[in-house]
């Protein structure tokens, strides 16, 4: 034999000398549920380990992780039953406690990257990301809607404004709403190739927000489907997205891939709710090592070609590696 794969793995040392992917905390997202009030740090019971936090528990977990290497968070909020309407127009109201949080938690870590979620779902009274009219979700109805609540979260201090809502053209008039009000430093990364899941349960339950009636499966793609893909991301990115985000991540690493290929600006995943939650539950019933299956994970993602990934492993992976 002349070729033997296995003289580059006969040591720690080499062994990371020739490792082609890396994975640090300086990757990660922590994504991380608001609720207005005081002294709340309620666990979400179907995504153990992750919590609706008040404000004022929430910035020294913010602390904590900044300490650990996290510096980018994706805040949503839980919003109240009775602010929401068809229109969300609580998303962009003066008095909106995420907004206000935004901007302290801005004051407070200059230093952070906090990213927002742009679609009417946590805000609508019908639960879905668009405005709903006679069962039907109406995309350009809907697009000053997402900018007026972009350009709010931007005013608020935000400075990657993630738009979830997979209406038709609206990279665009976010960009446009941005620039022309003087943000045109806000990124957007944008949910490109965003599917149709079943992994987006535990998410629904944390901001109450699943869809009153129908589902997501005339905006959200088809999980059939990857040739899409590349439409919606040629879209996203001829109308200004800096970054493209697949989502969920483990079913579709071979979006991943395909986008990586492709398109010249950074790609992230999100490694959405009901992923997480299904190792929680496996490790938990000890079928799993938590650690190692959460290290494998974050490092497919990155392997696939994410430069970024949303993930609510974010901390005790930070924690993890420390150790
Ligand atoms: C809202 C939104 C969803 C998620 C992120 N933004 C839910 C949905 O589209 O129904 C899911 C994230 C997760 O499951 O972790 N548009």
């Amino acid at each position: 034999m002349n070729i033997r794969p296995r003289r580059n793995r006969k040591s720690s040392a080499i062994r990371n000398l020739v490792e082609e992917t890396n994975l640090g905390p300086q990757h990660l997202i922590y994504p991380i549920f608001l609720k207005d009030g005081k002294n709340i740090k309620e666990e979400v019971s179907s995504l153990p380990n992750n919590y609706r936090w008040s404000l004022d528990r929430l910035l020294p977990e913010i602390e904590e992780c900044m300490n650990l290497g996290v510096q980018t968070f994706d805040i949503f909020p839980c919003v109240d039953e009775v602010l929401k309407d068809k229109i969300a127009s609580y998303s962009y109201a003066e008095d909106n406690f995420y907004l206000e949080a935004i901007r302290q938690i801005k004051a407070r870590f200059p230093e952070s990257v906090l990213m927002s979620d742009v679609a009417m779902d946590p805000y609508s009274s019908d639960g879905h990301d668009g405005y709903v009219e006679n069962g039907k979700i109406i995309n350009d109805t809907t697009l000053p809607i997402l900018a007026k609540m972009s350009l709010a979260q931007a005013q608020a201090g935000i400075d990657i404004i993630g738009p979830s809502d997979m209406m038709d053209g609206r990279v665009r008039v976010i960009r446009e709403a941005l620039d022309q009000n003087g943000f045109s430093d806000v990124s957007i990364m944008s949910y490109t190739a965003k599917y149709a899941s079943a992994f987006y349960g535990p998410f629904r339950d944390a901001l109450n927000s699943a869809p009153k009636s129908g589902d997501k499966k005339t905006y959200q793609m088809n999980p059939a489907n990857k040739r899409e893909a590349l439409l919606e991301a040629q879209l996203d990115f001829d109308e200004g997205a800096d970054m493209l985000m697949v989502k969920p991540a483990l079913c579709y690493l071979d979006v991943i891939h395909m986008l990586r290929e492709n398109f010249p600006i950074p790609i992230t995943a999100y490694n959405v709710s009901g992923e997480c939650a299904m190792v929680y539950a496996a490790s938990k019933s000890g079928y799993l090592n938590y650690d190692l299956a959460v290290y494998e994970i974050l490092l497919s993602i990155r392997r696939a070609g994410a430069d970024g990934i949303l993930t609510y492993f974010s901390k005790d992976f930070a924690q993890m590696i420390r150790k």
